[in-house]
């Protein structure tokens, strides 16, 4: 496969989270990937296992390192005491907490394809904590959420999607949801109309 080719068939895994569902987000969420130009090629609804979510969430062995980090450090950005020095012990509170959130109802699962599909989707998605995520993404125009009230609470953040952070990060979670006959090939006629290096005959004239 061509560098170009790869790049175009970047795929990346994305989850509508219970709330999101409930609160009827699929059809807007889903927009946004589309308006963008990205293409769906799996899509399927689920009640998940805490199992499968505790697997899930640590298939990369440095995701309770990083979450652990980036949660310390939200909190001294706002000027405020985290509720402890220790990454992983962070990370511990926040994973038992998830595995709550995320079987409390039906998700949807879903892989998106399309150039720099990883990036572009965290970038519509927007931070992690709906509190400082920017206005425009999905996570800072549909909710309200912060560290601070999840922790007093004892519960995850809410913030109504998953997206993969990184390519080799989508390509385990896609394996982790989706069996392959699941993830459709096809071809968009709008592919033609963004990449196709030869617009002749392409725009109509
Ligand atoms: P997600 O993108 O699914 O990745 C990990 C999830 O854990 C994150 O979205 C939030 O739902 C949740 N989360 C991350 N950090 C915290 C935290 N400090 N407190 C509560 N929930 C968190």
């Amino acid at each position: 496969m061509s560098h170009e080719t790869q790049i175009k068939g970047e795929r990346t895994f994305f989850i509508i989270k219970p709330d999101a569902v409930q609160r009827g987000l699929v059809g807007e969420i889903t927009k946004r990937f589309e308006r963008i130009g990205l293409k769906l090629v799996a899509v399927k609804t689920a009640v998940a296992t805490p199992e499968h979510v505790e697997a899930h969430y640590t298939l990369d062995p440095e995701w309770k390192r990083i979450t652990g980090e980036k949660t310390i450090a939200g909190y001294k950005k706002k000027g405020m005491t985290p509720p402890s020095e220790d990454p992983l012990e962070i990370t511990d509170a926040v994973l038992k907490g998830l595995k709550v959130y995320m079987t409390s109802g039906p998700i949807v699962c879903m892989v998106w394809e399309g150039p720099h599909a990883v990036k572009i989707v965290r970038k519509i998605v927007g931070g992690t904590e709906p509190l400082t995520s920017d206005v425009g993404t999905i996570r800072g125009d549909y909710v309200i959420d912060s560290y601070q009230m999840a922790d007093a609470d004892n519960r995850a953040v809410r913030n109504l999607v998953h997206a993969s952070g990184s390519v080799k990060e989508a390509e385990n979670e896609i394996k982790h949801w989706f069996k392959p006959e699941e993830i459709i090939d096809y071809k968009l006629i709008q592919e033609q109309v963004m990449y196709a290096p030869e617009i002749e005959g392409v725009f109509g004239k």
